[in-house]
């Protein structure tokens, strides 16, 4: 397995997940969908929607709306609880990261052509000594990071689909973002685009 040193505290695993693994995970996915519809969150006060999509899996899930940021066990809009975090997601996480707690929540991120991610840091979590753990599944994008305060240098990263990105210890609290998602580079989402799938502690 090929391992990628970003920066302290960020390892890019390219093709982690082979073809068949990224069928299987996607259909997993797919499900959770079914269950937890993908609705466009807001920036908070402004209201101002995202470009990308979101929902979740797992016991929590963050979403954004215009009161805030923040951990829920429940769909936004349906109100049920989110599904589980299928098992696949859970051994990724522990063969990738060896943490002894299993994940919370996983965020679930769609990006069509245009939609972006401005730089941030996840800082919505009580417990910044988890790793966070990254996979890509479909049109490659390009994923910047920076440094520990905001406007530094970033560096640019692809992340093509089944790519792995840890972030974990001095690169926990990183600035990222994705600045584009580079449009027809992958065949695995029949309607195009990208989905990301972060797993994180939360903490109490
Ligand atoms: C995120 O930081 O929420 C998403 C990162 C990505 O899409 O690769
Ligand atoms: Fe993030």
């Amino acid at each position: 397995m090929q391992k990628l040193r970003i920066k302290d505290g960020c390892d890019h695993y390219p093709g982690y997940l082979d073809r068949r693994v990224q069928t299987e995970l996607l259909s997993d996915i797919r499900d959770i969908i079914e269950q937890a519809p993908l609705y466009r969150p807001q920036m908070p006060r402004t209201g101002k929607p995202f470009s990308v999509m979101m929902t979740n899996c797992g016991p929590l899930g963050w979403v954004a709306d215009k009161s805030g940021y923040r951990y829920q066990p429940h769909h936004p809009e349906t109100e049920a609880n989110w599904p589980p975090i299928p098992a696949r997601l859970m051994d990724f996480w522990r063969s990738l990261t060896r943490y002894e707690s299993p994940p919370e929540a996983c965020l679930i991120n769609y990006y069509a052509a245009n939609a972006r991610m401005g730089m941030h840091r996840d800082e919505d979590e009580t417990d910044f000594n988890a790793p966070i753990v990254s996979l890509s599944l479909g049109d490659s994008a390009i994923f910047k990071i920076g440094g520990l305060t905001r406007g530094g240098p970033s560096q640019s990263v692809k992340l093509n689909s089944g790519d792995a990105l840890i972030m974990a210890g001095p690169g926990r609290m990183l600035y990222h973002g994705v600045s584009r998602v580079l449009g027809g580079t992958s065949s695995l989402l029949k309607e195009g685009g990208r989905i990301n799938l972060t797993l994180r502690r939360v903490g109490a």
